[in-house]
């Protein structure tokens, strides 16, 4: 079968970056579950062998990858490594990785801002930089960017996070206006809640990872492995976007179609809970 008869996510040659935990985690199993071959990329390196571990039991080929997505020369240097490790061409790129900082404009610190832009936001473009050439030379495959329903949803004590997944959202509308036609999809995630290590993981204090978690359990109607389902067969349909919850799917639309009220409405109920 040519690999053009493919959908994107099946057989495929993966990059996942964020592989150890989470979100990349389900992304990594349900590529190798479909037949494809994964490059596990995490900075954790015994969370990206773990994961590794886990597809070969799945009897595919897995590589556990050691990788900070915020440094150009490493991630410069992984997009010239991919193919050589899988010995085929990388056909899909997800750009998972991600960490959570809090905190309101103007307190939270610089140190902490630069963190989550070099991460979440500096991580995508790295990824996408490197690796577009190479999927539109290739002129087939896809790339799936994680974002996050805070790309638009703009709630207030999220600032550093908000601008990094915003980022992300126009980053991957650019990225698929400039590929059409070459044969690779992209796909944005923008989910709300999904019960991961995040919260555990984030730049927050003691109470805001207990709030954060209370939060998670009443709130997240889904997981990490259906979301990872649902975004693959949207790339494969060619869908830009995947909001997977209802109420990301509300908040998109509310914000689309009426935004003054919407930022006046988020700020009231904010101060409610002040
Ligand atoms: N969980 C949610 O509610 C939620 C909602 C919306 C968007 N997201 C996004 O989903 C993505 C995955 O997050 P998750 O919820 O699975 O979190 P997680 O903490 O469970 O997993 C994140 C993984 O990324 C890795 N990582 C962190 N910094 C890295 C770096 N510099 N280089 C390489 N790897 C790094 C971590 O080691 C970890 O394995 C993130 O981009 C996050 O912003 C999550």
């Amino acid at each position: 079968m040519s690999i053009t008869a493919l959908k994107v996510s099946q057989k495929s040659a993966a990059v996942v970056t964020g592989a150890g935990s989470g979100i990349g985690k389900s992304f990594a199993y349900e590529i190798a579950r479909r037949g494809g071959q994964v490059i596990c990329v995490d900075i954790d390196l015994k969370a990206a062998q773990n994961t590794a571990t886990m597809l070969k039991e799945l009897g595919t080929k897995a590589i556990a990858y050691q990788c900070d997505v915020g440094s150009e020369s490493a991630m410069e240097k992984l997009s010239n490594e991919a193919e050589d490790l899988l010995e085929r061409p990388i056909t899909l790129l997800v750009n998972n990785a991600g960490v959570g900082a809090g905190g309101s404009i103007g307190e939270m610190s610089m140190k902490d801002w630069q963190w989550i832009m070099k991460v979440n936001l500096w991580g995508v473009i790295h990824g996408c930089h490197f690796f577009t050439p190479k999927l539109k030379g290739l002129g087939y495959g896809g790339i799936i960017n994680v974002a996050s329903a805070a790309a638009f949803a703009a709630a207030p004590e999220m600032g550093a996070y908000n601008v990094t997944k915003a980022g992300v959202l126009s980053l991957s509308e650019t990225l698929a206006a400039e590929l059409v036609g070459t044969g690779v999809n992209v796909t944005v995630l923008c989910p709300t809640m999904v019960p991961t290590n995040i919260i555990e993981n984030s730049r927050i204090s003691k109470e805001d990872k207990e709030m954060g978690a209370r939060a998670m359990e009443k709130l997240a109607f889904t997981n990490s492995d259906k979301v990872a389902r649902q975004t693959l067969s949207a790339l494969d349909k060619g869908k830009l976007y995947m909001m997977p919850q209802i109420d990301a799917k509300i908040w998109w639309r509310v914000k689309r179609f009426a935004p003054a009220p919407y930022a006046r409405g988020i700020g009231e109920v904010y101060k409610l809970f002040r």
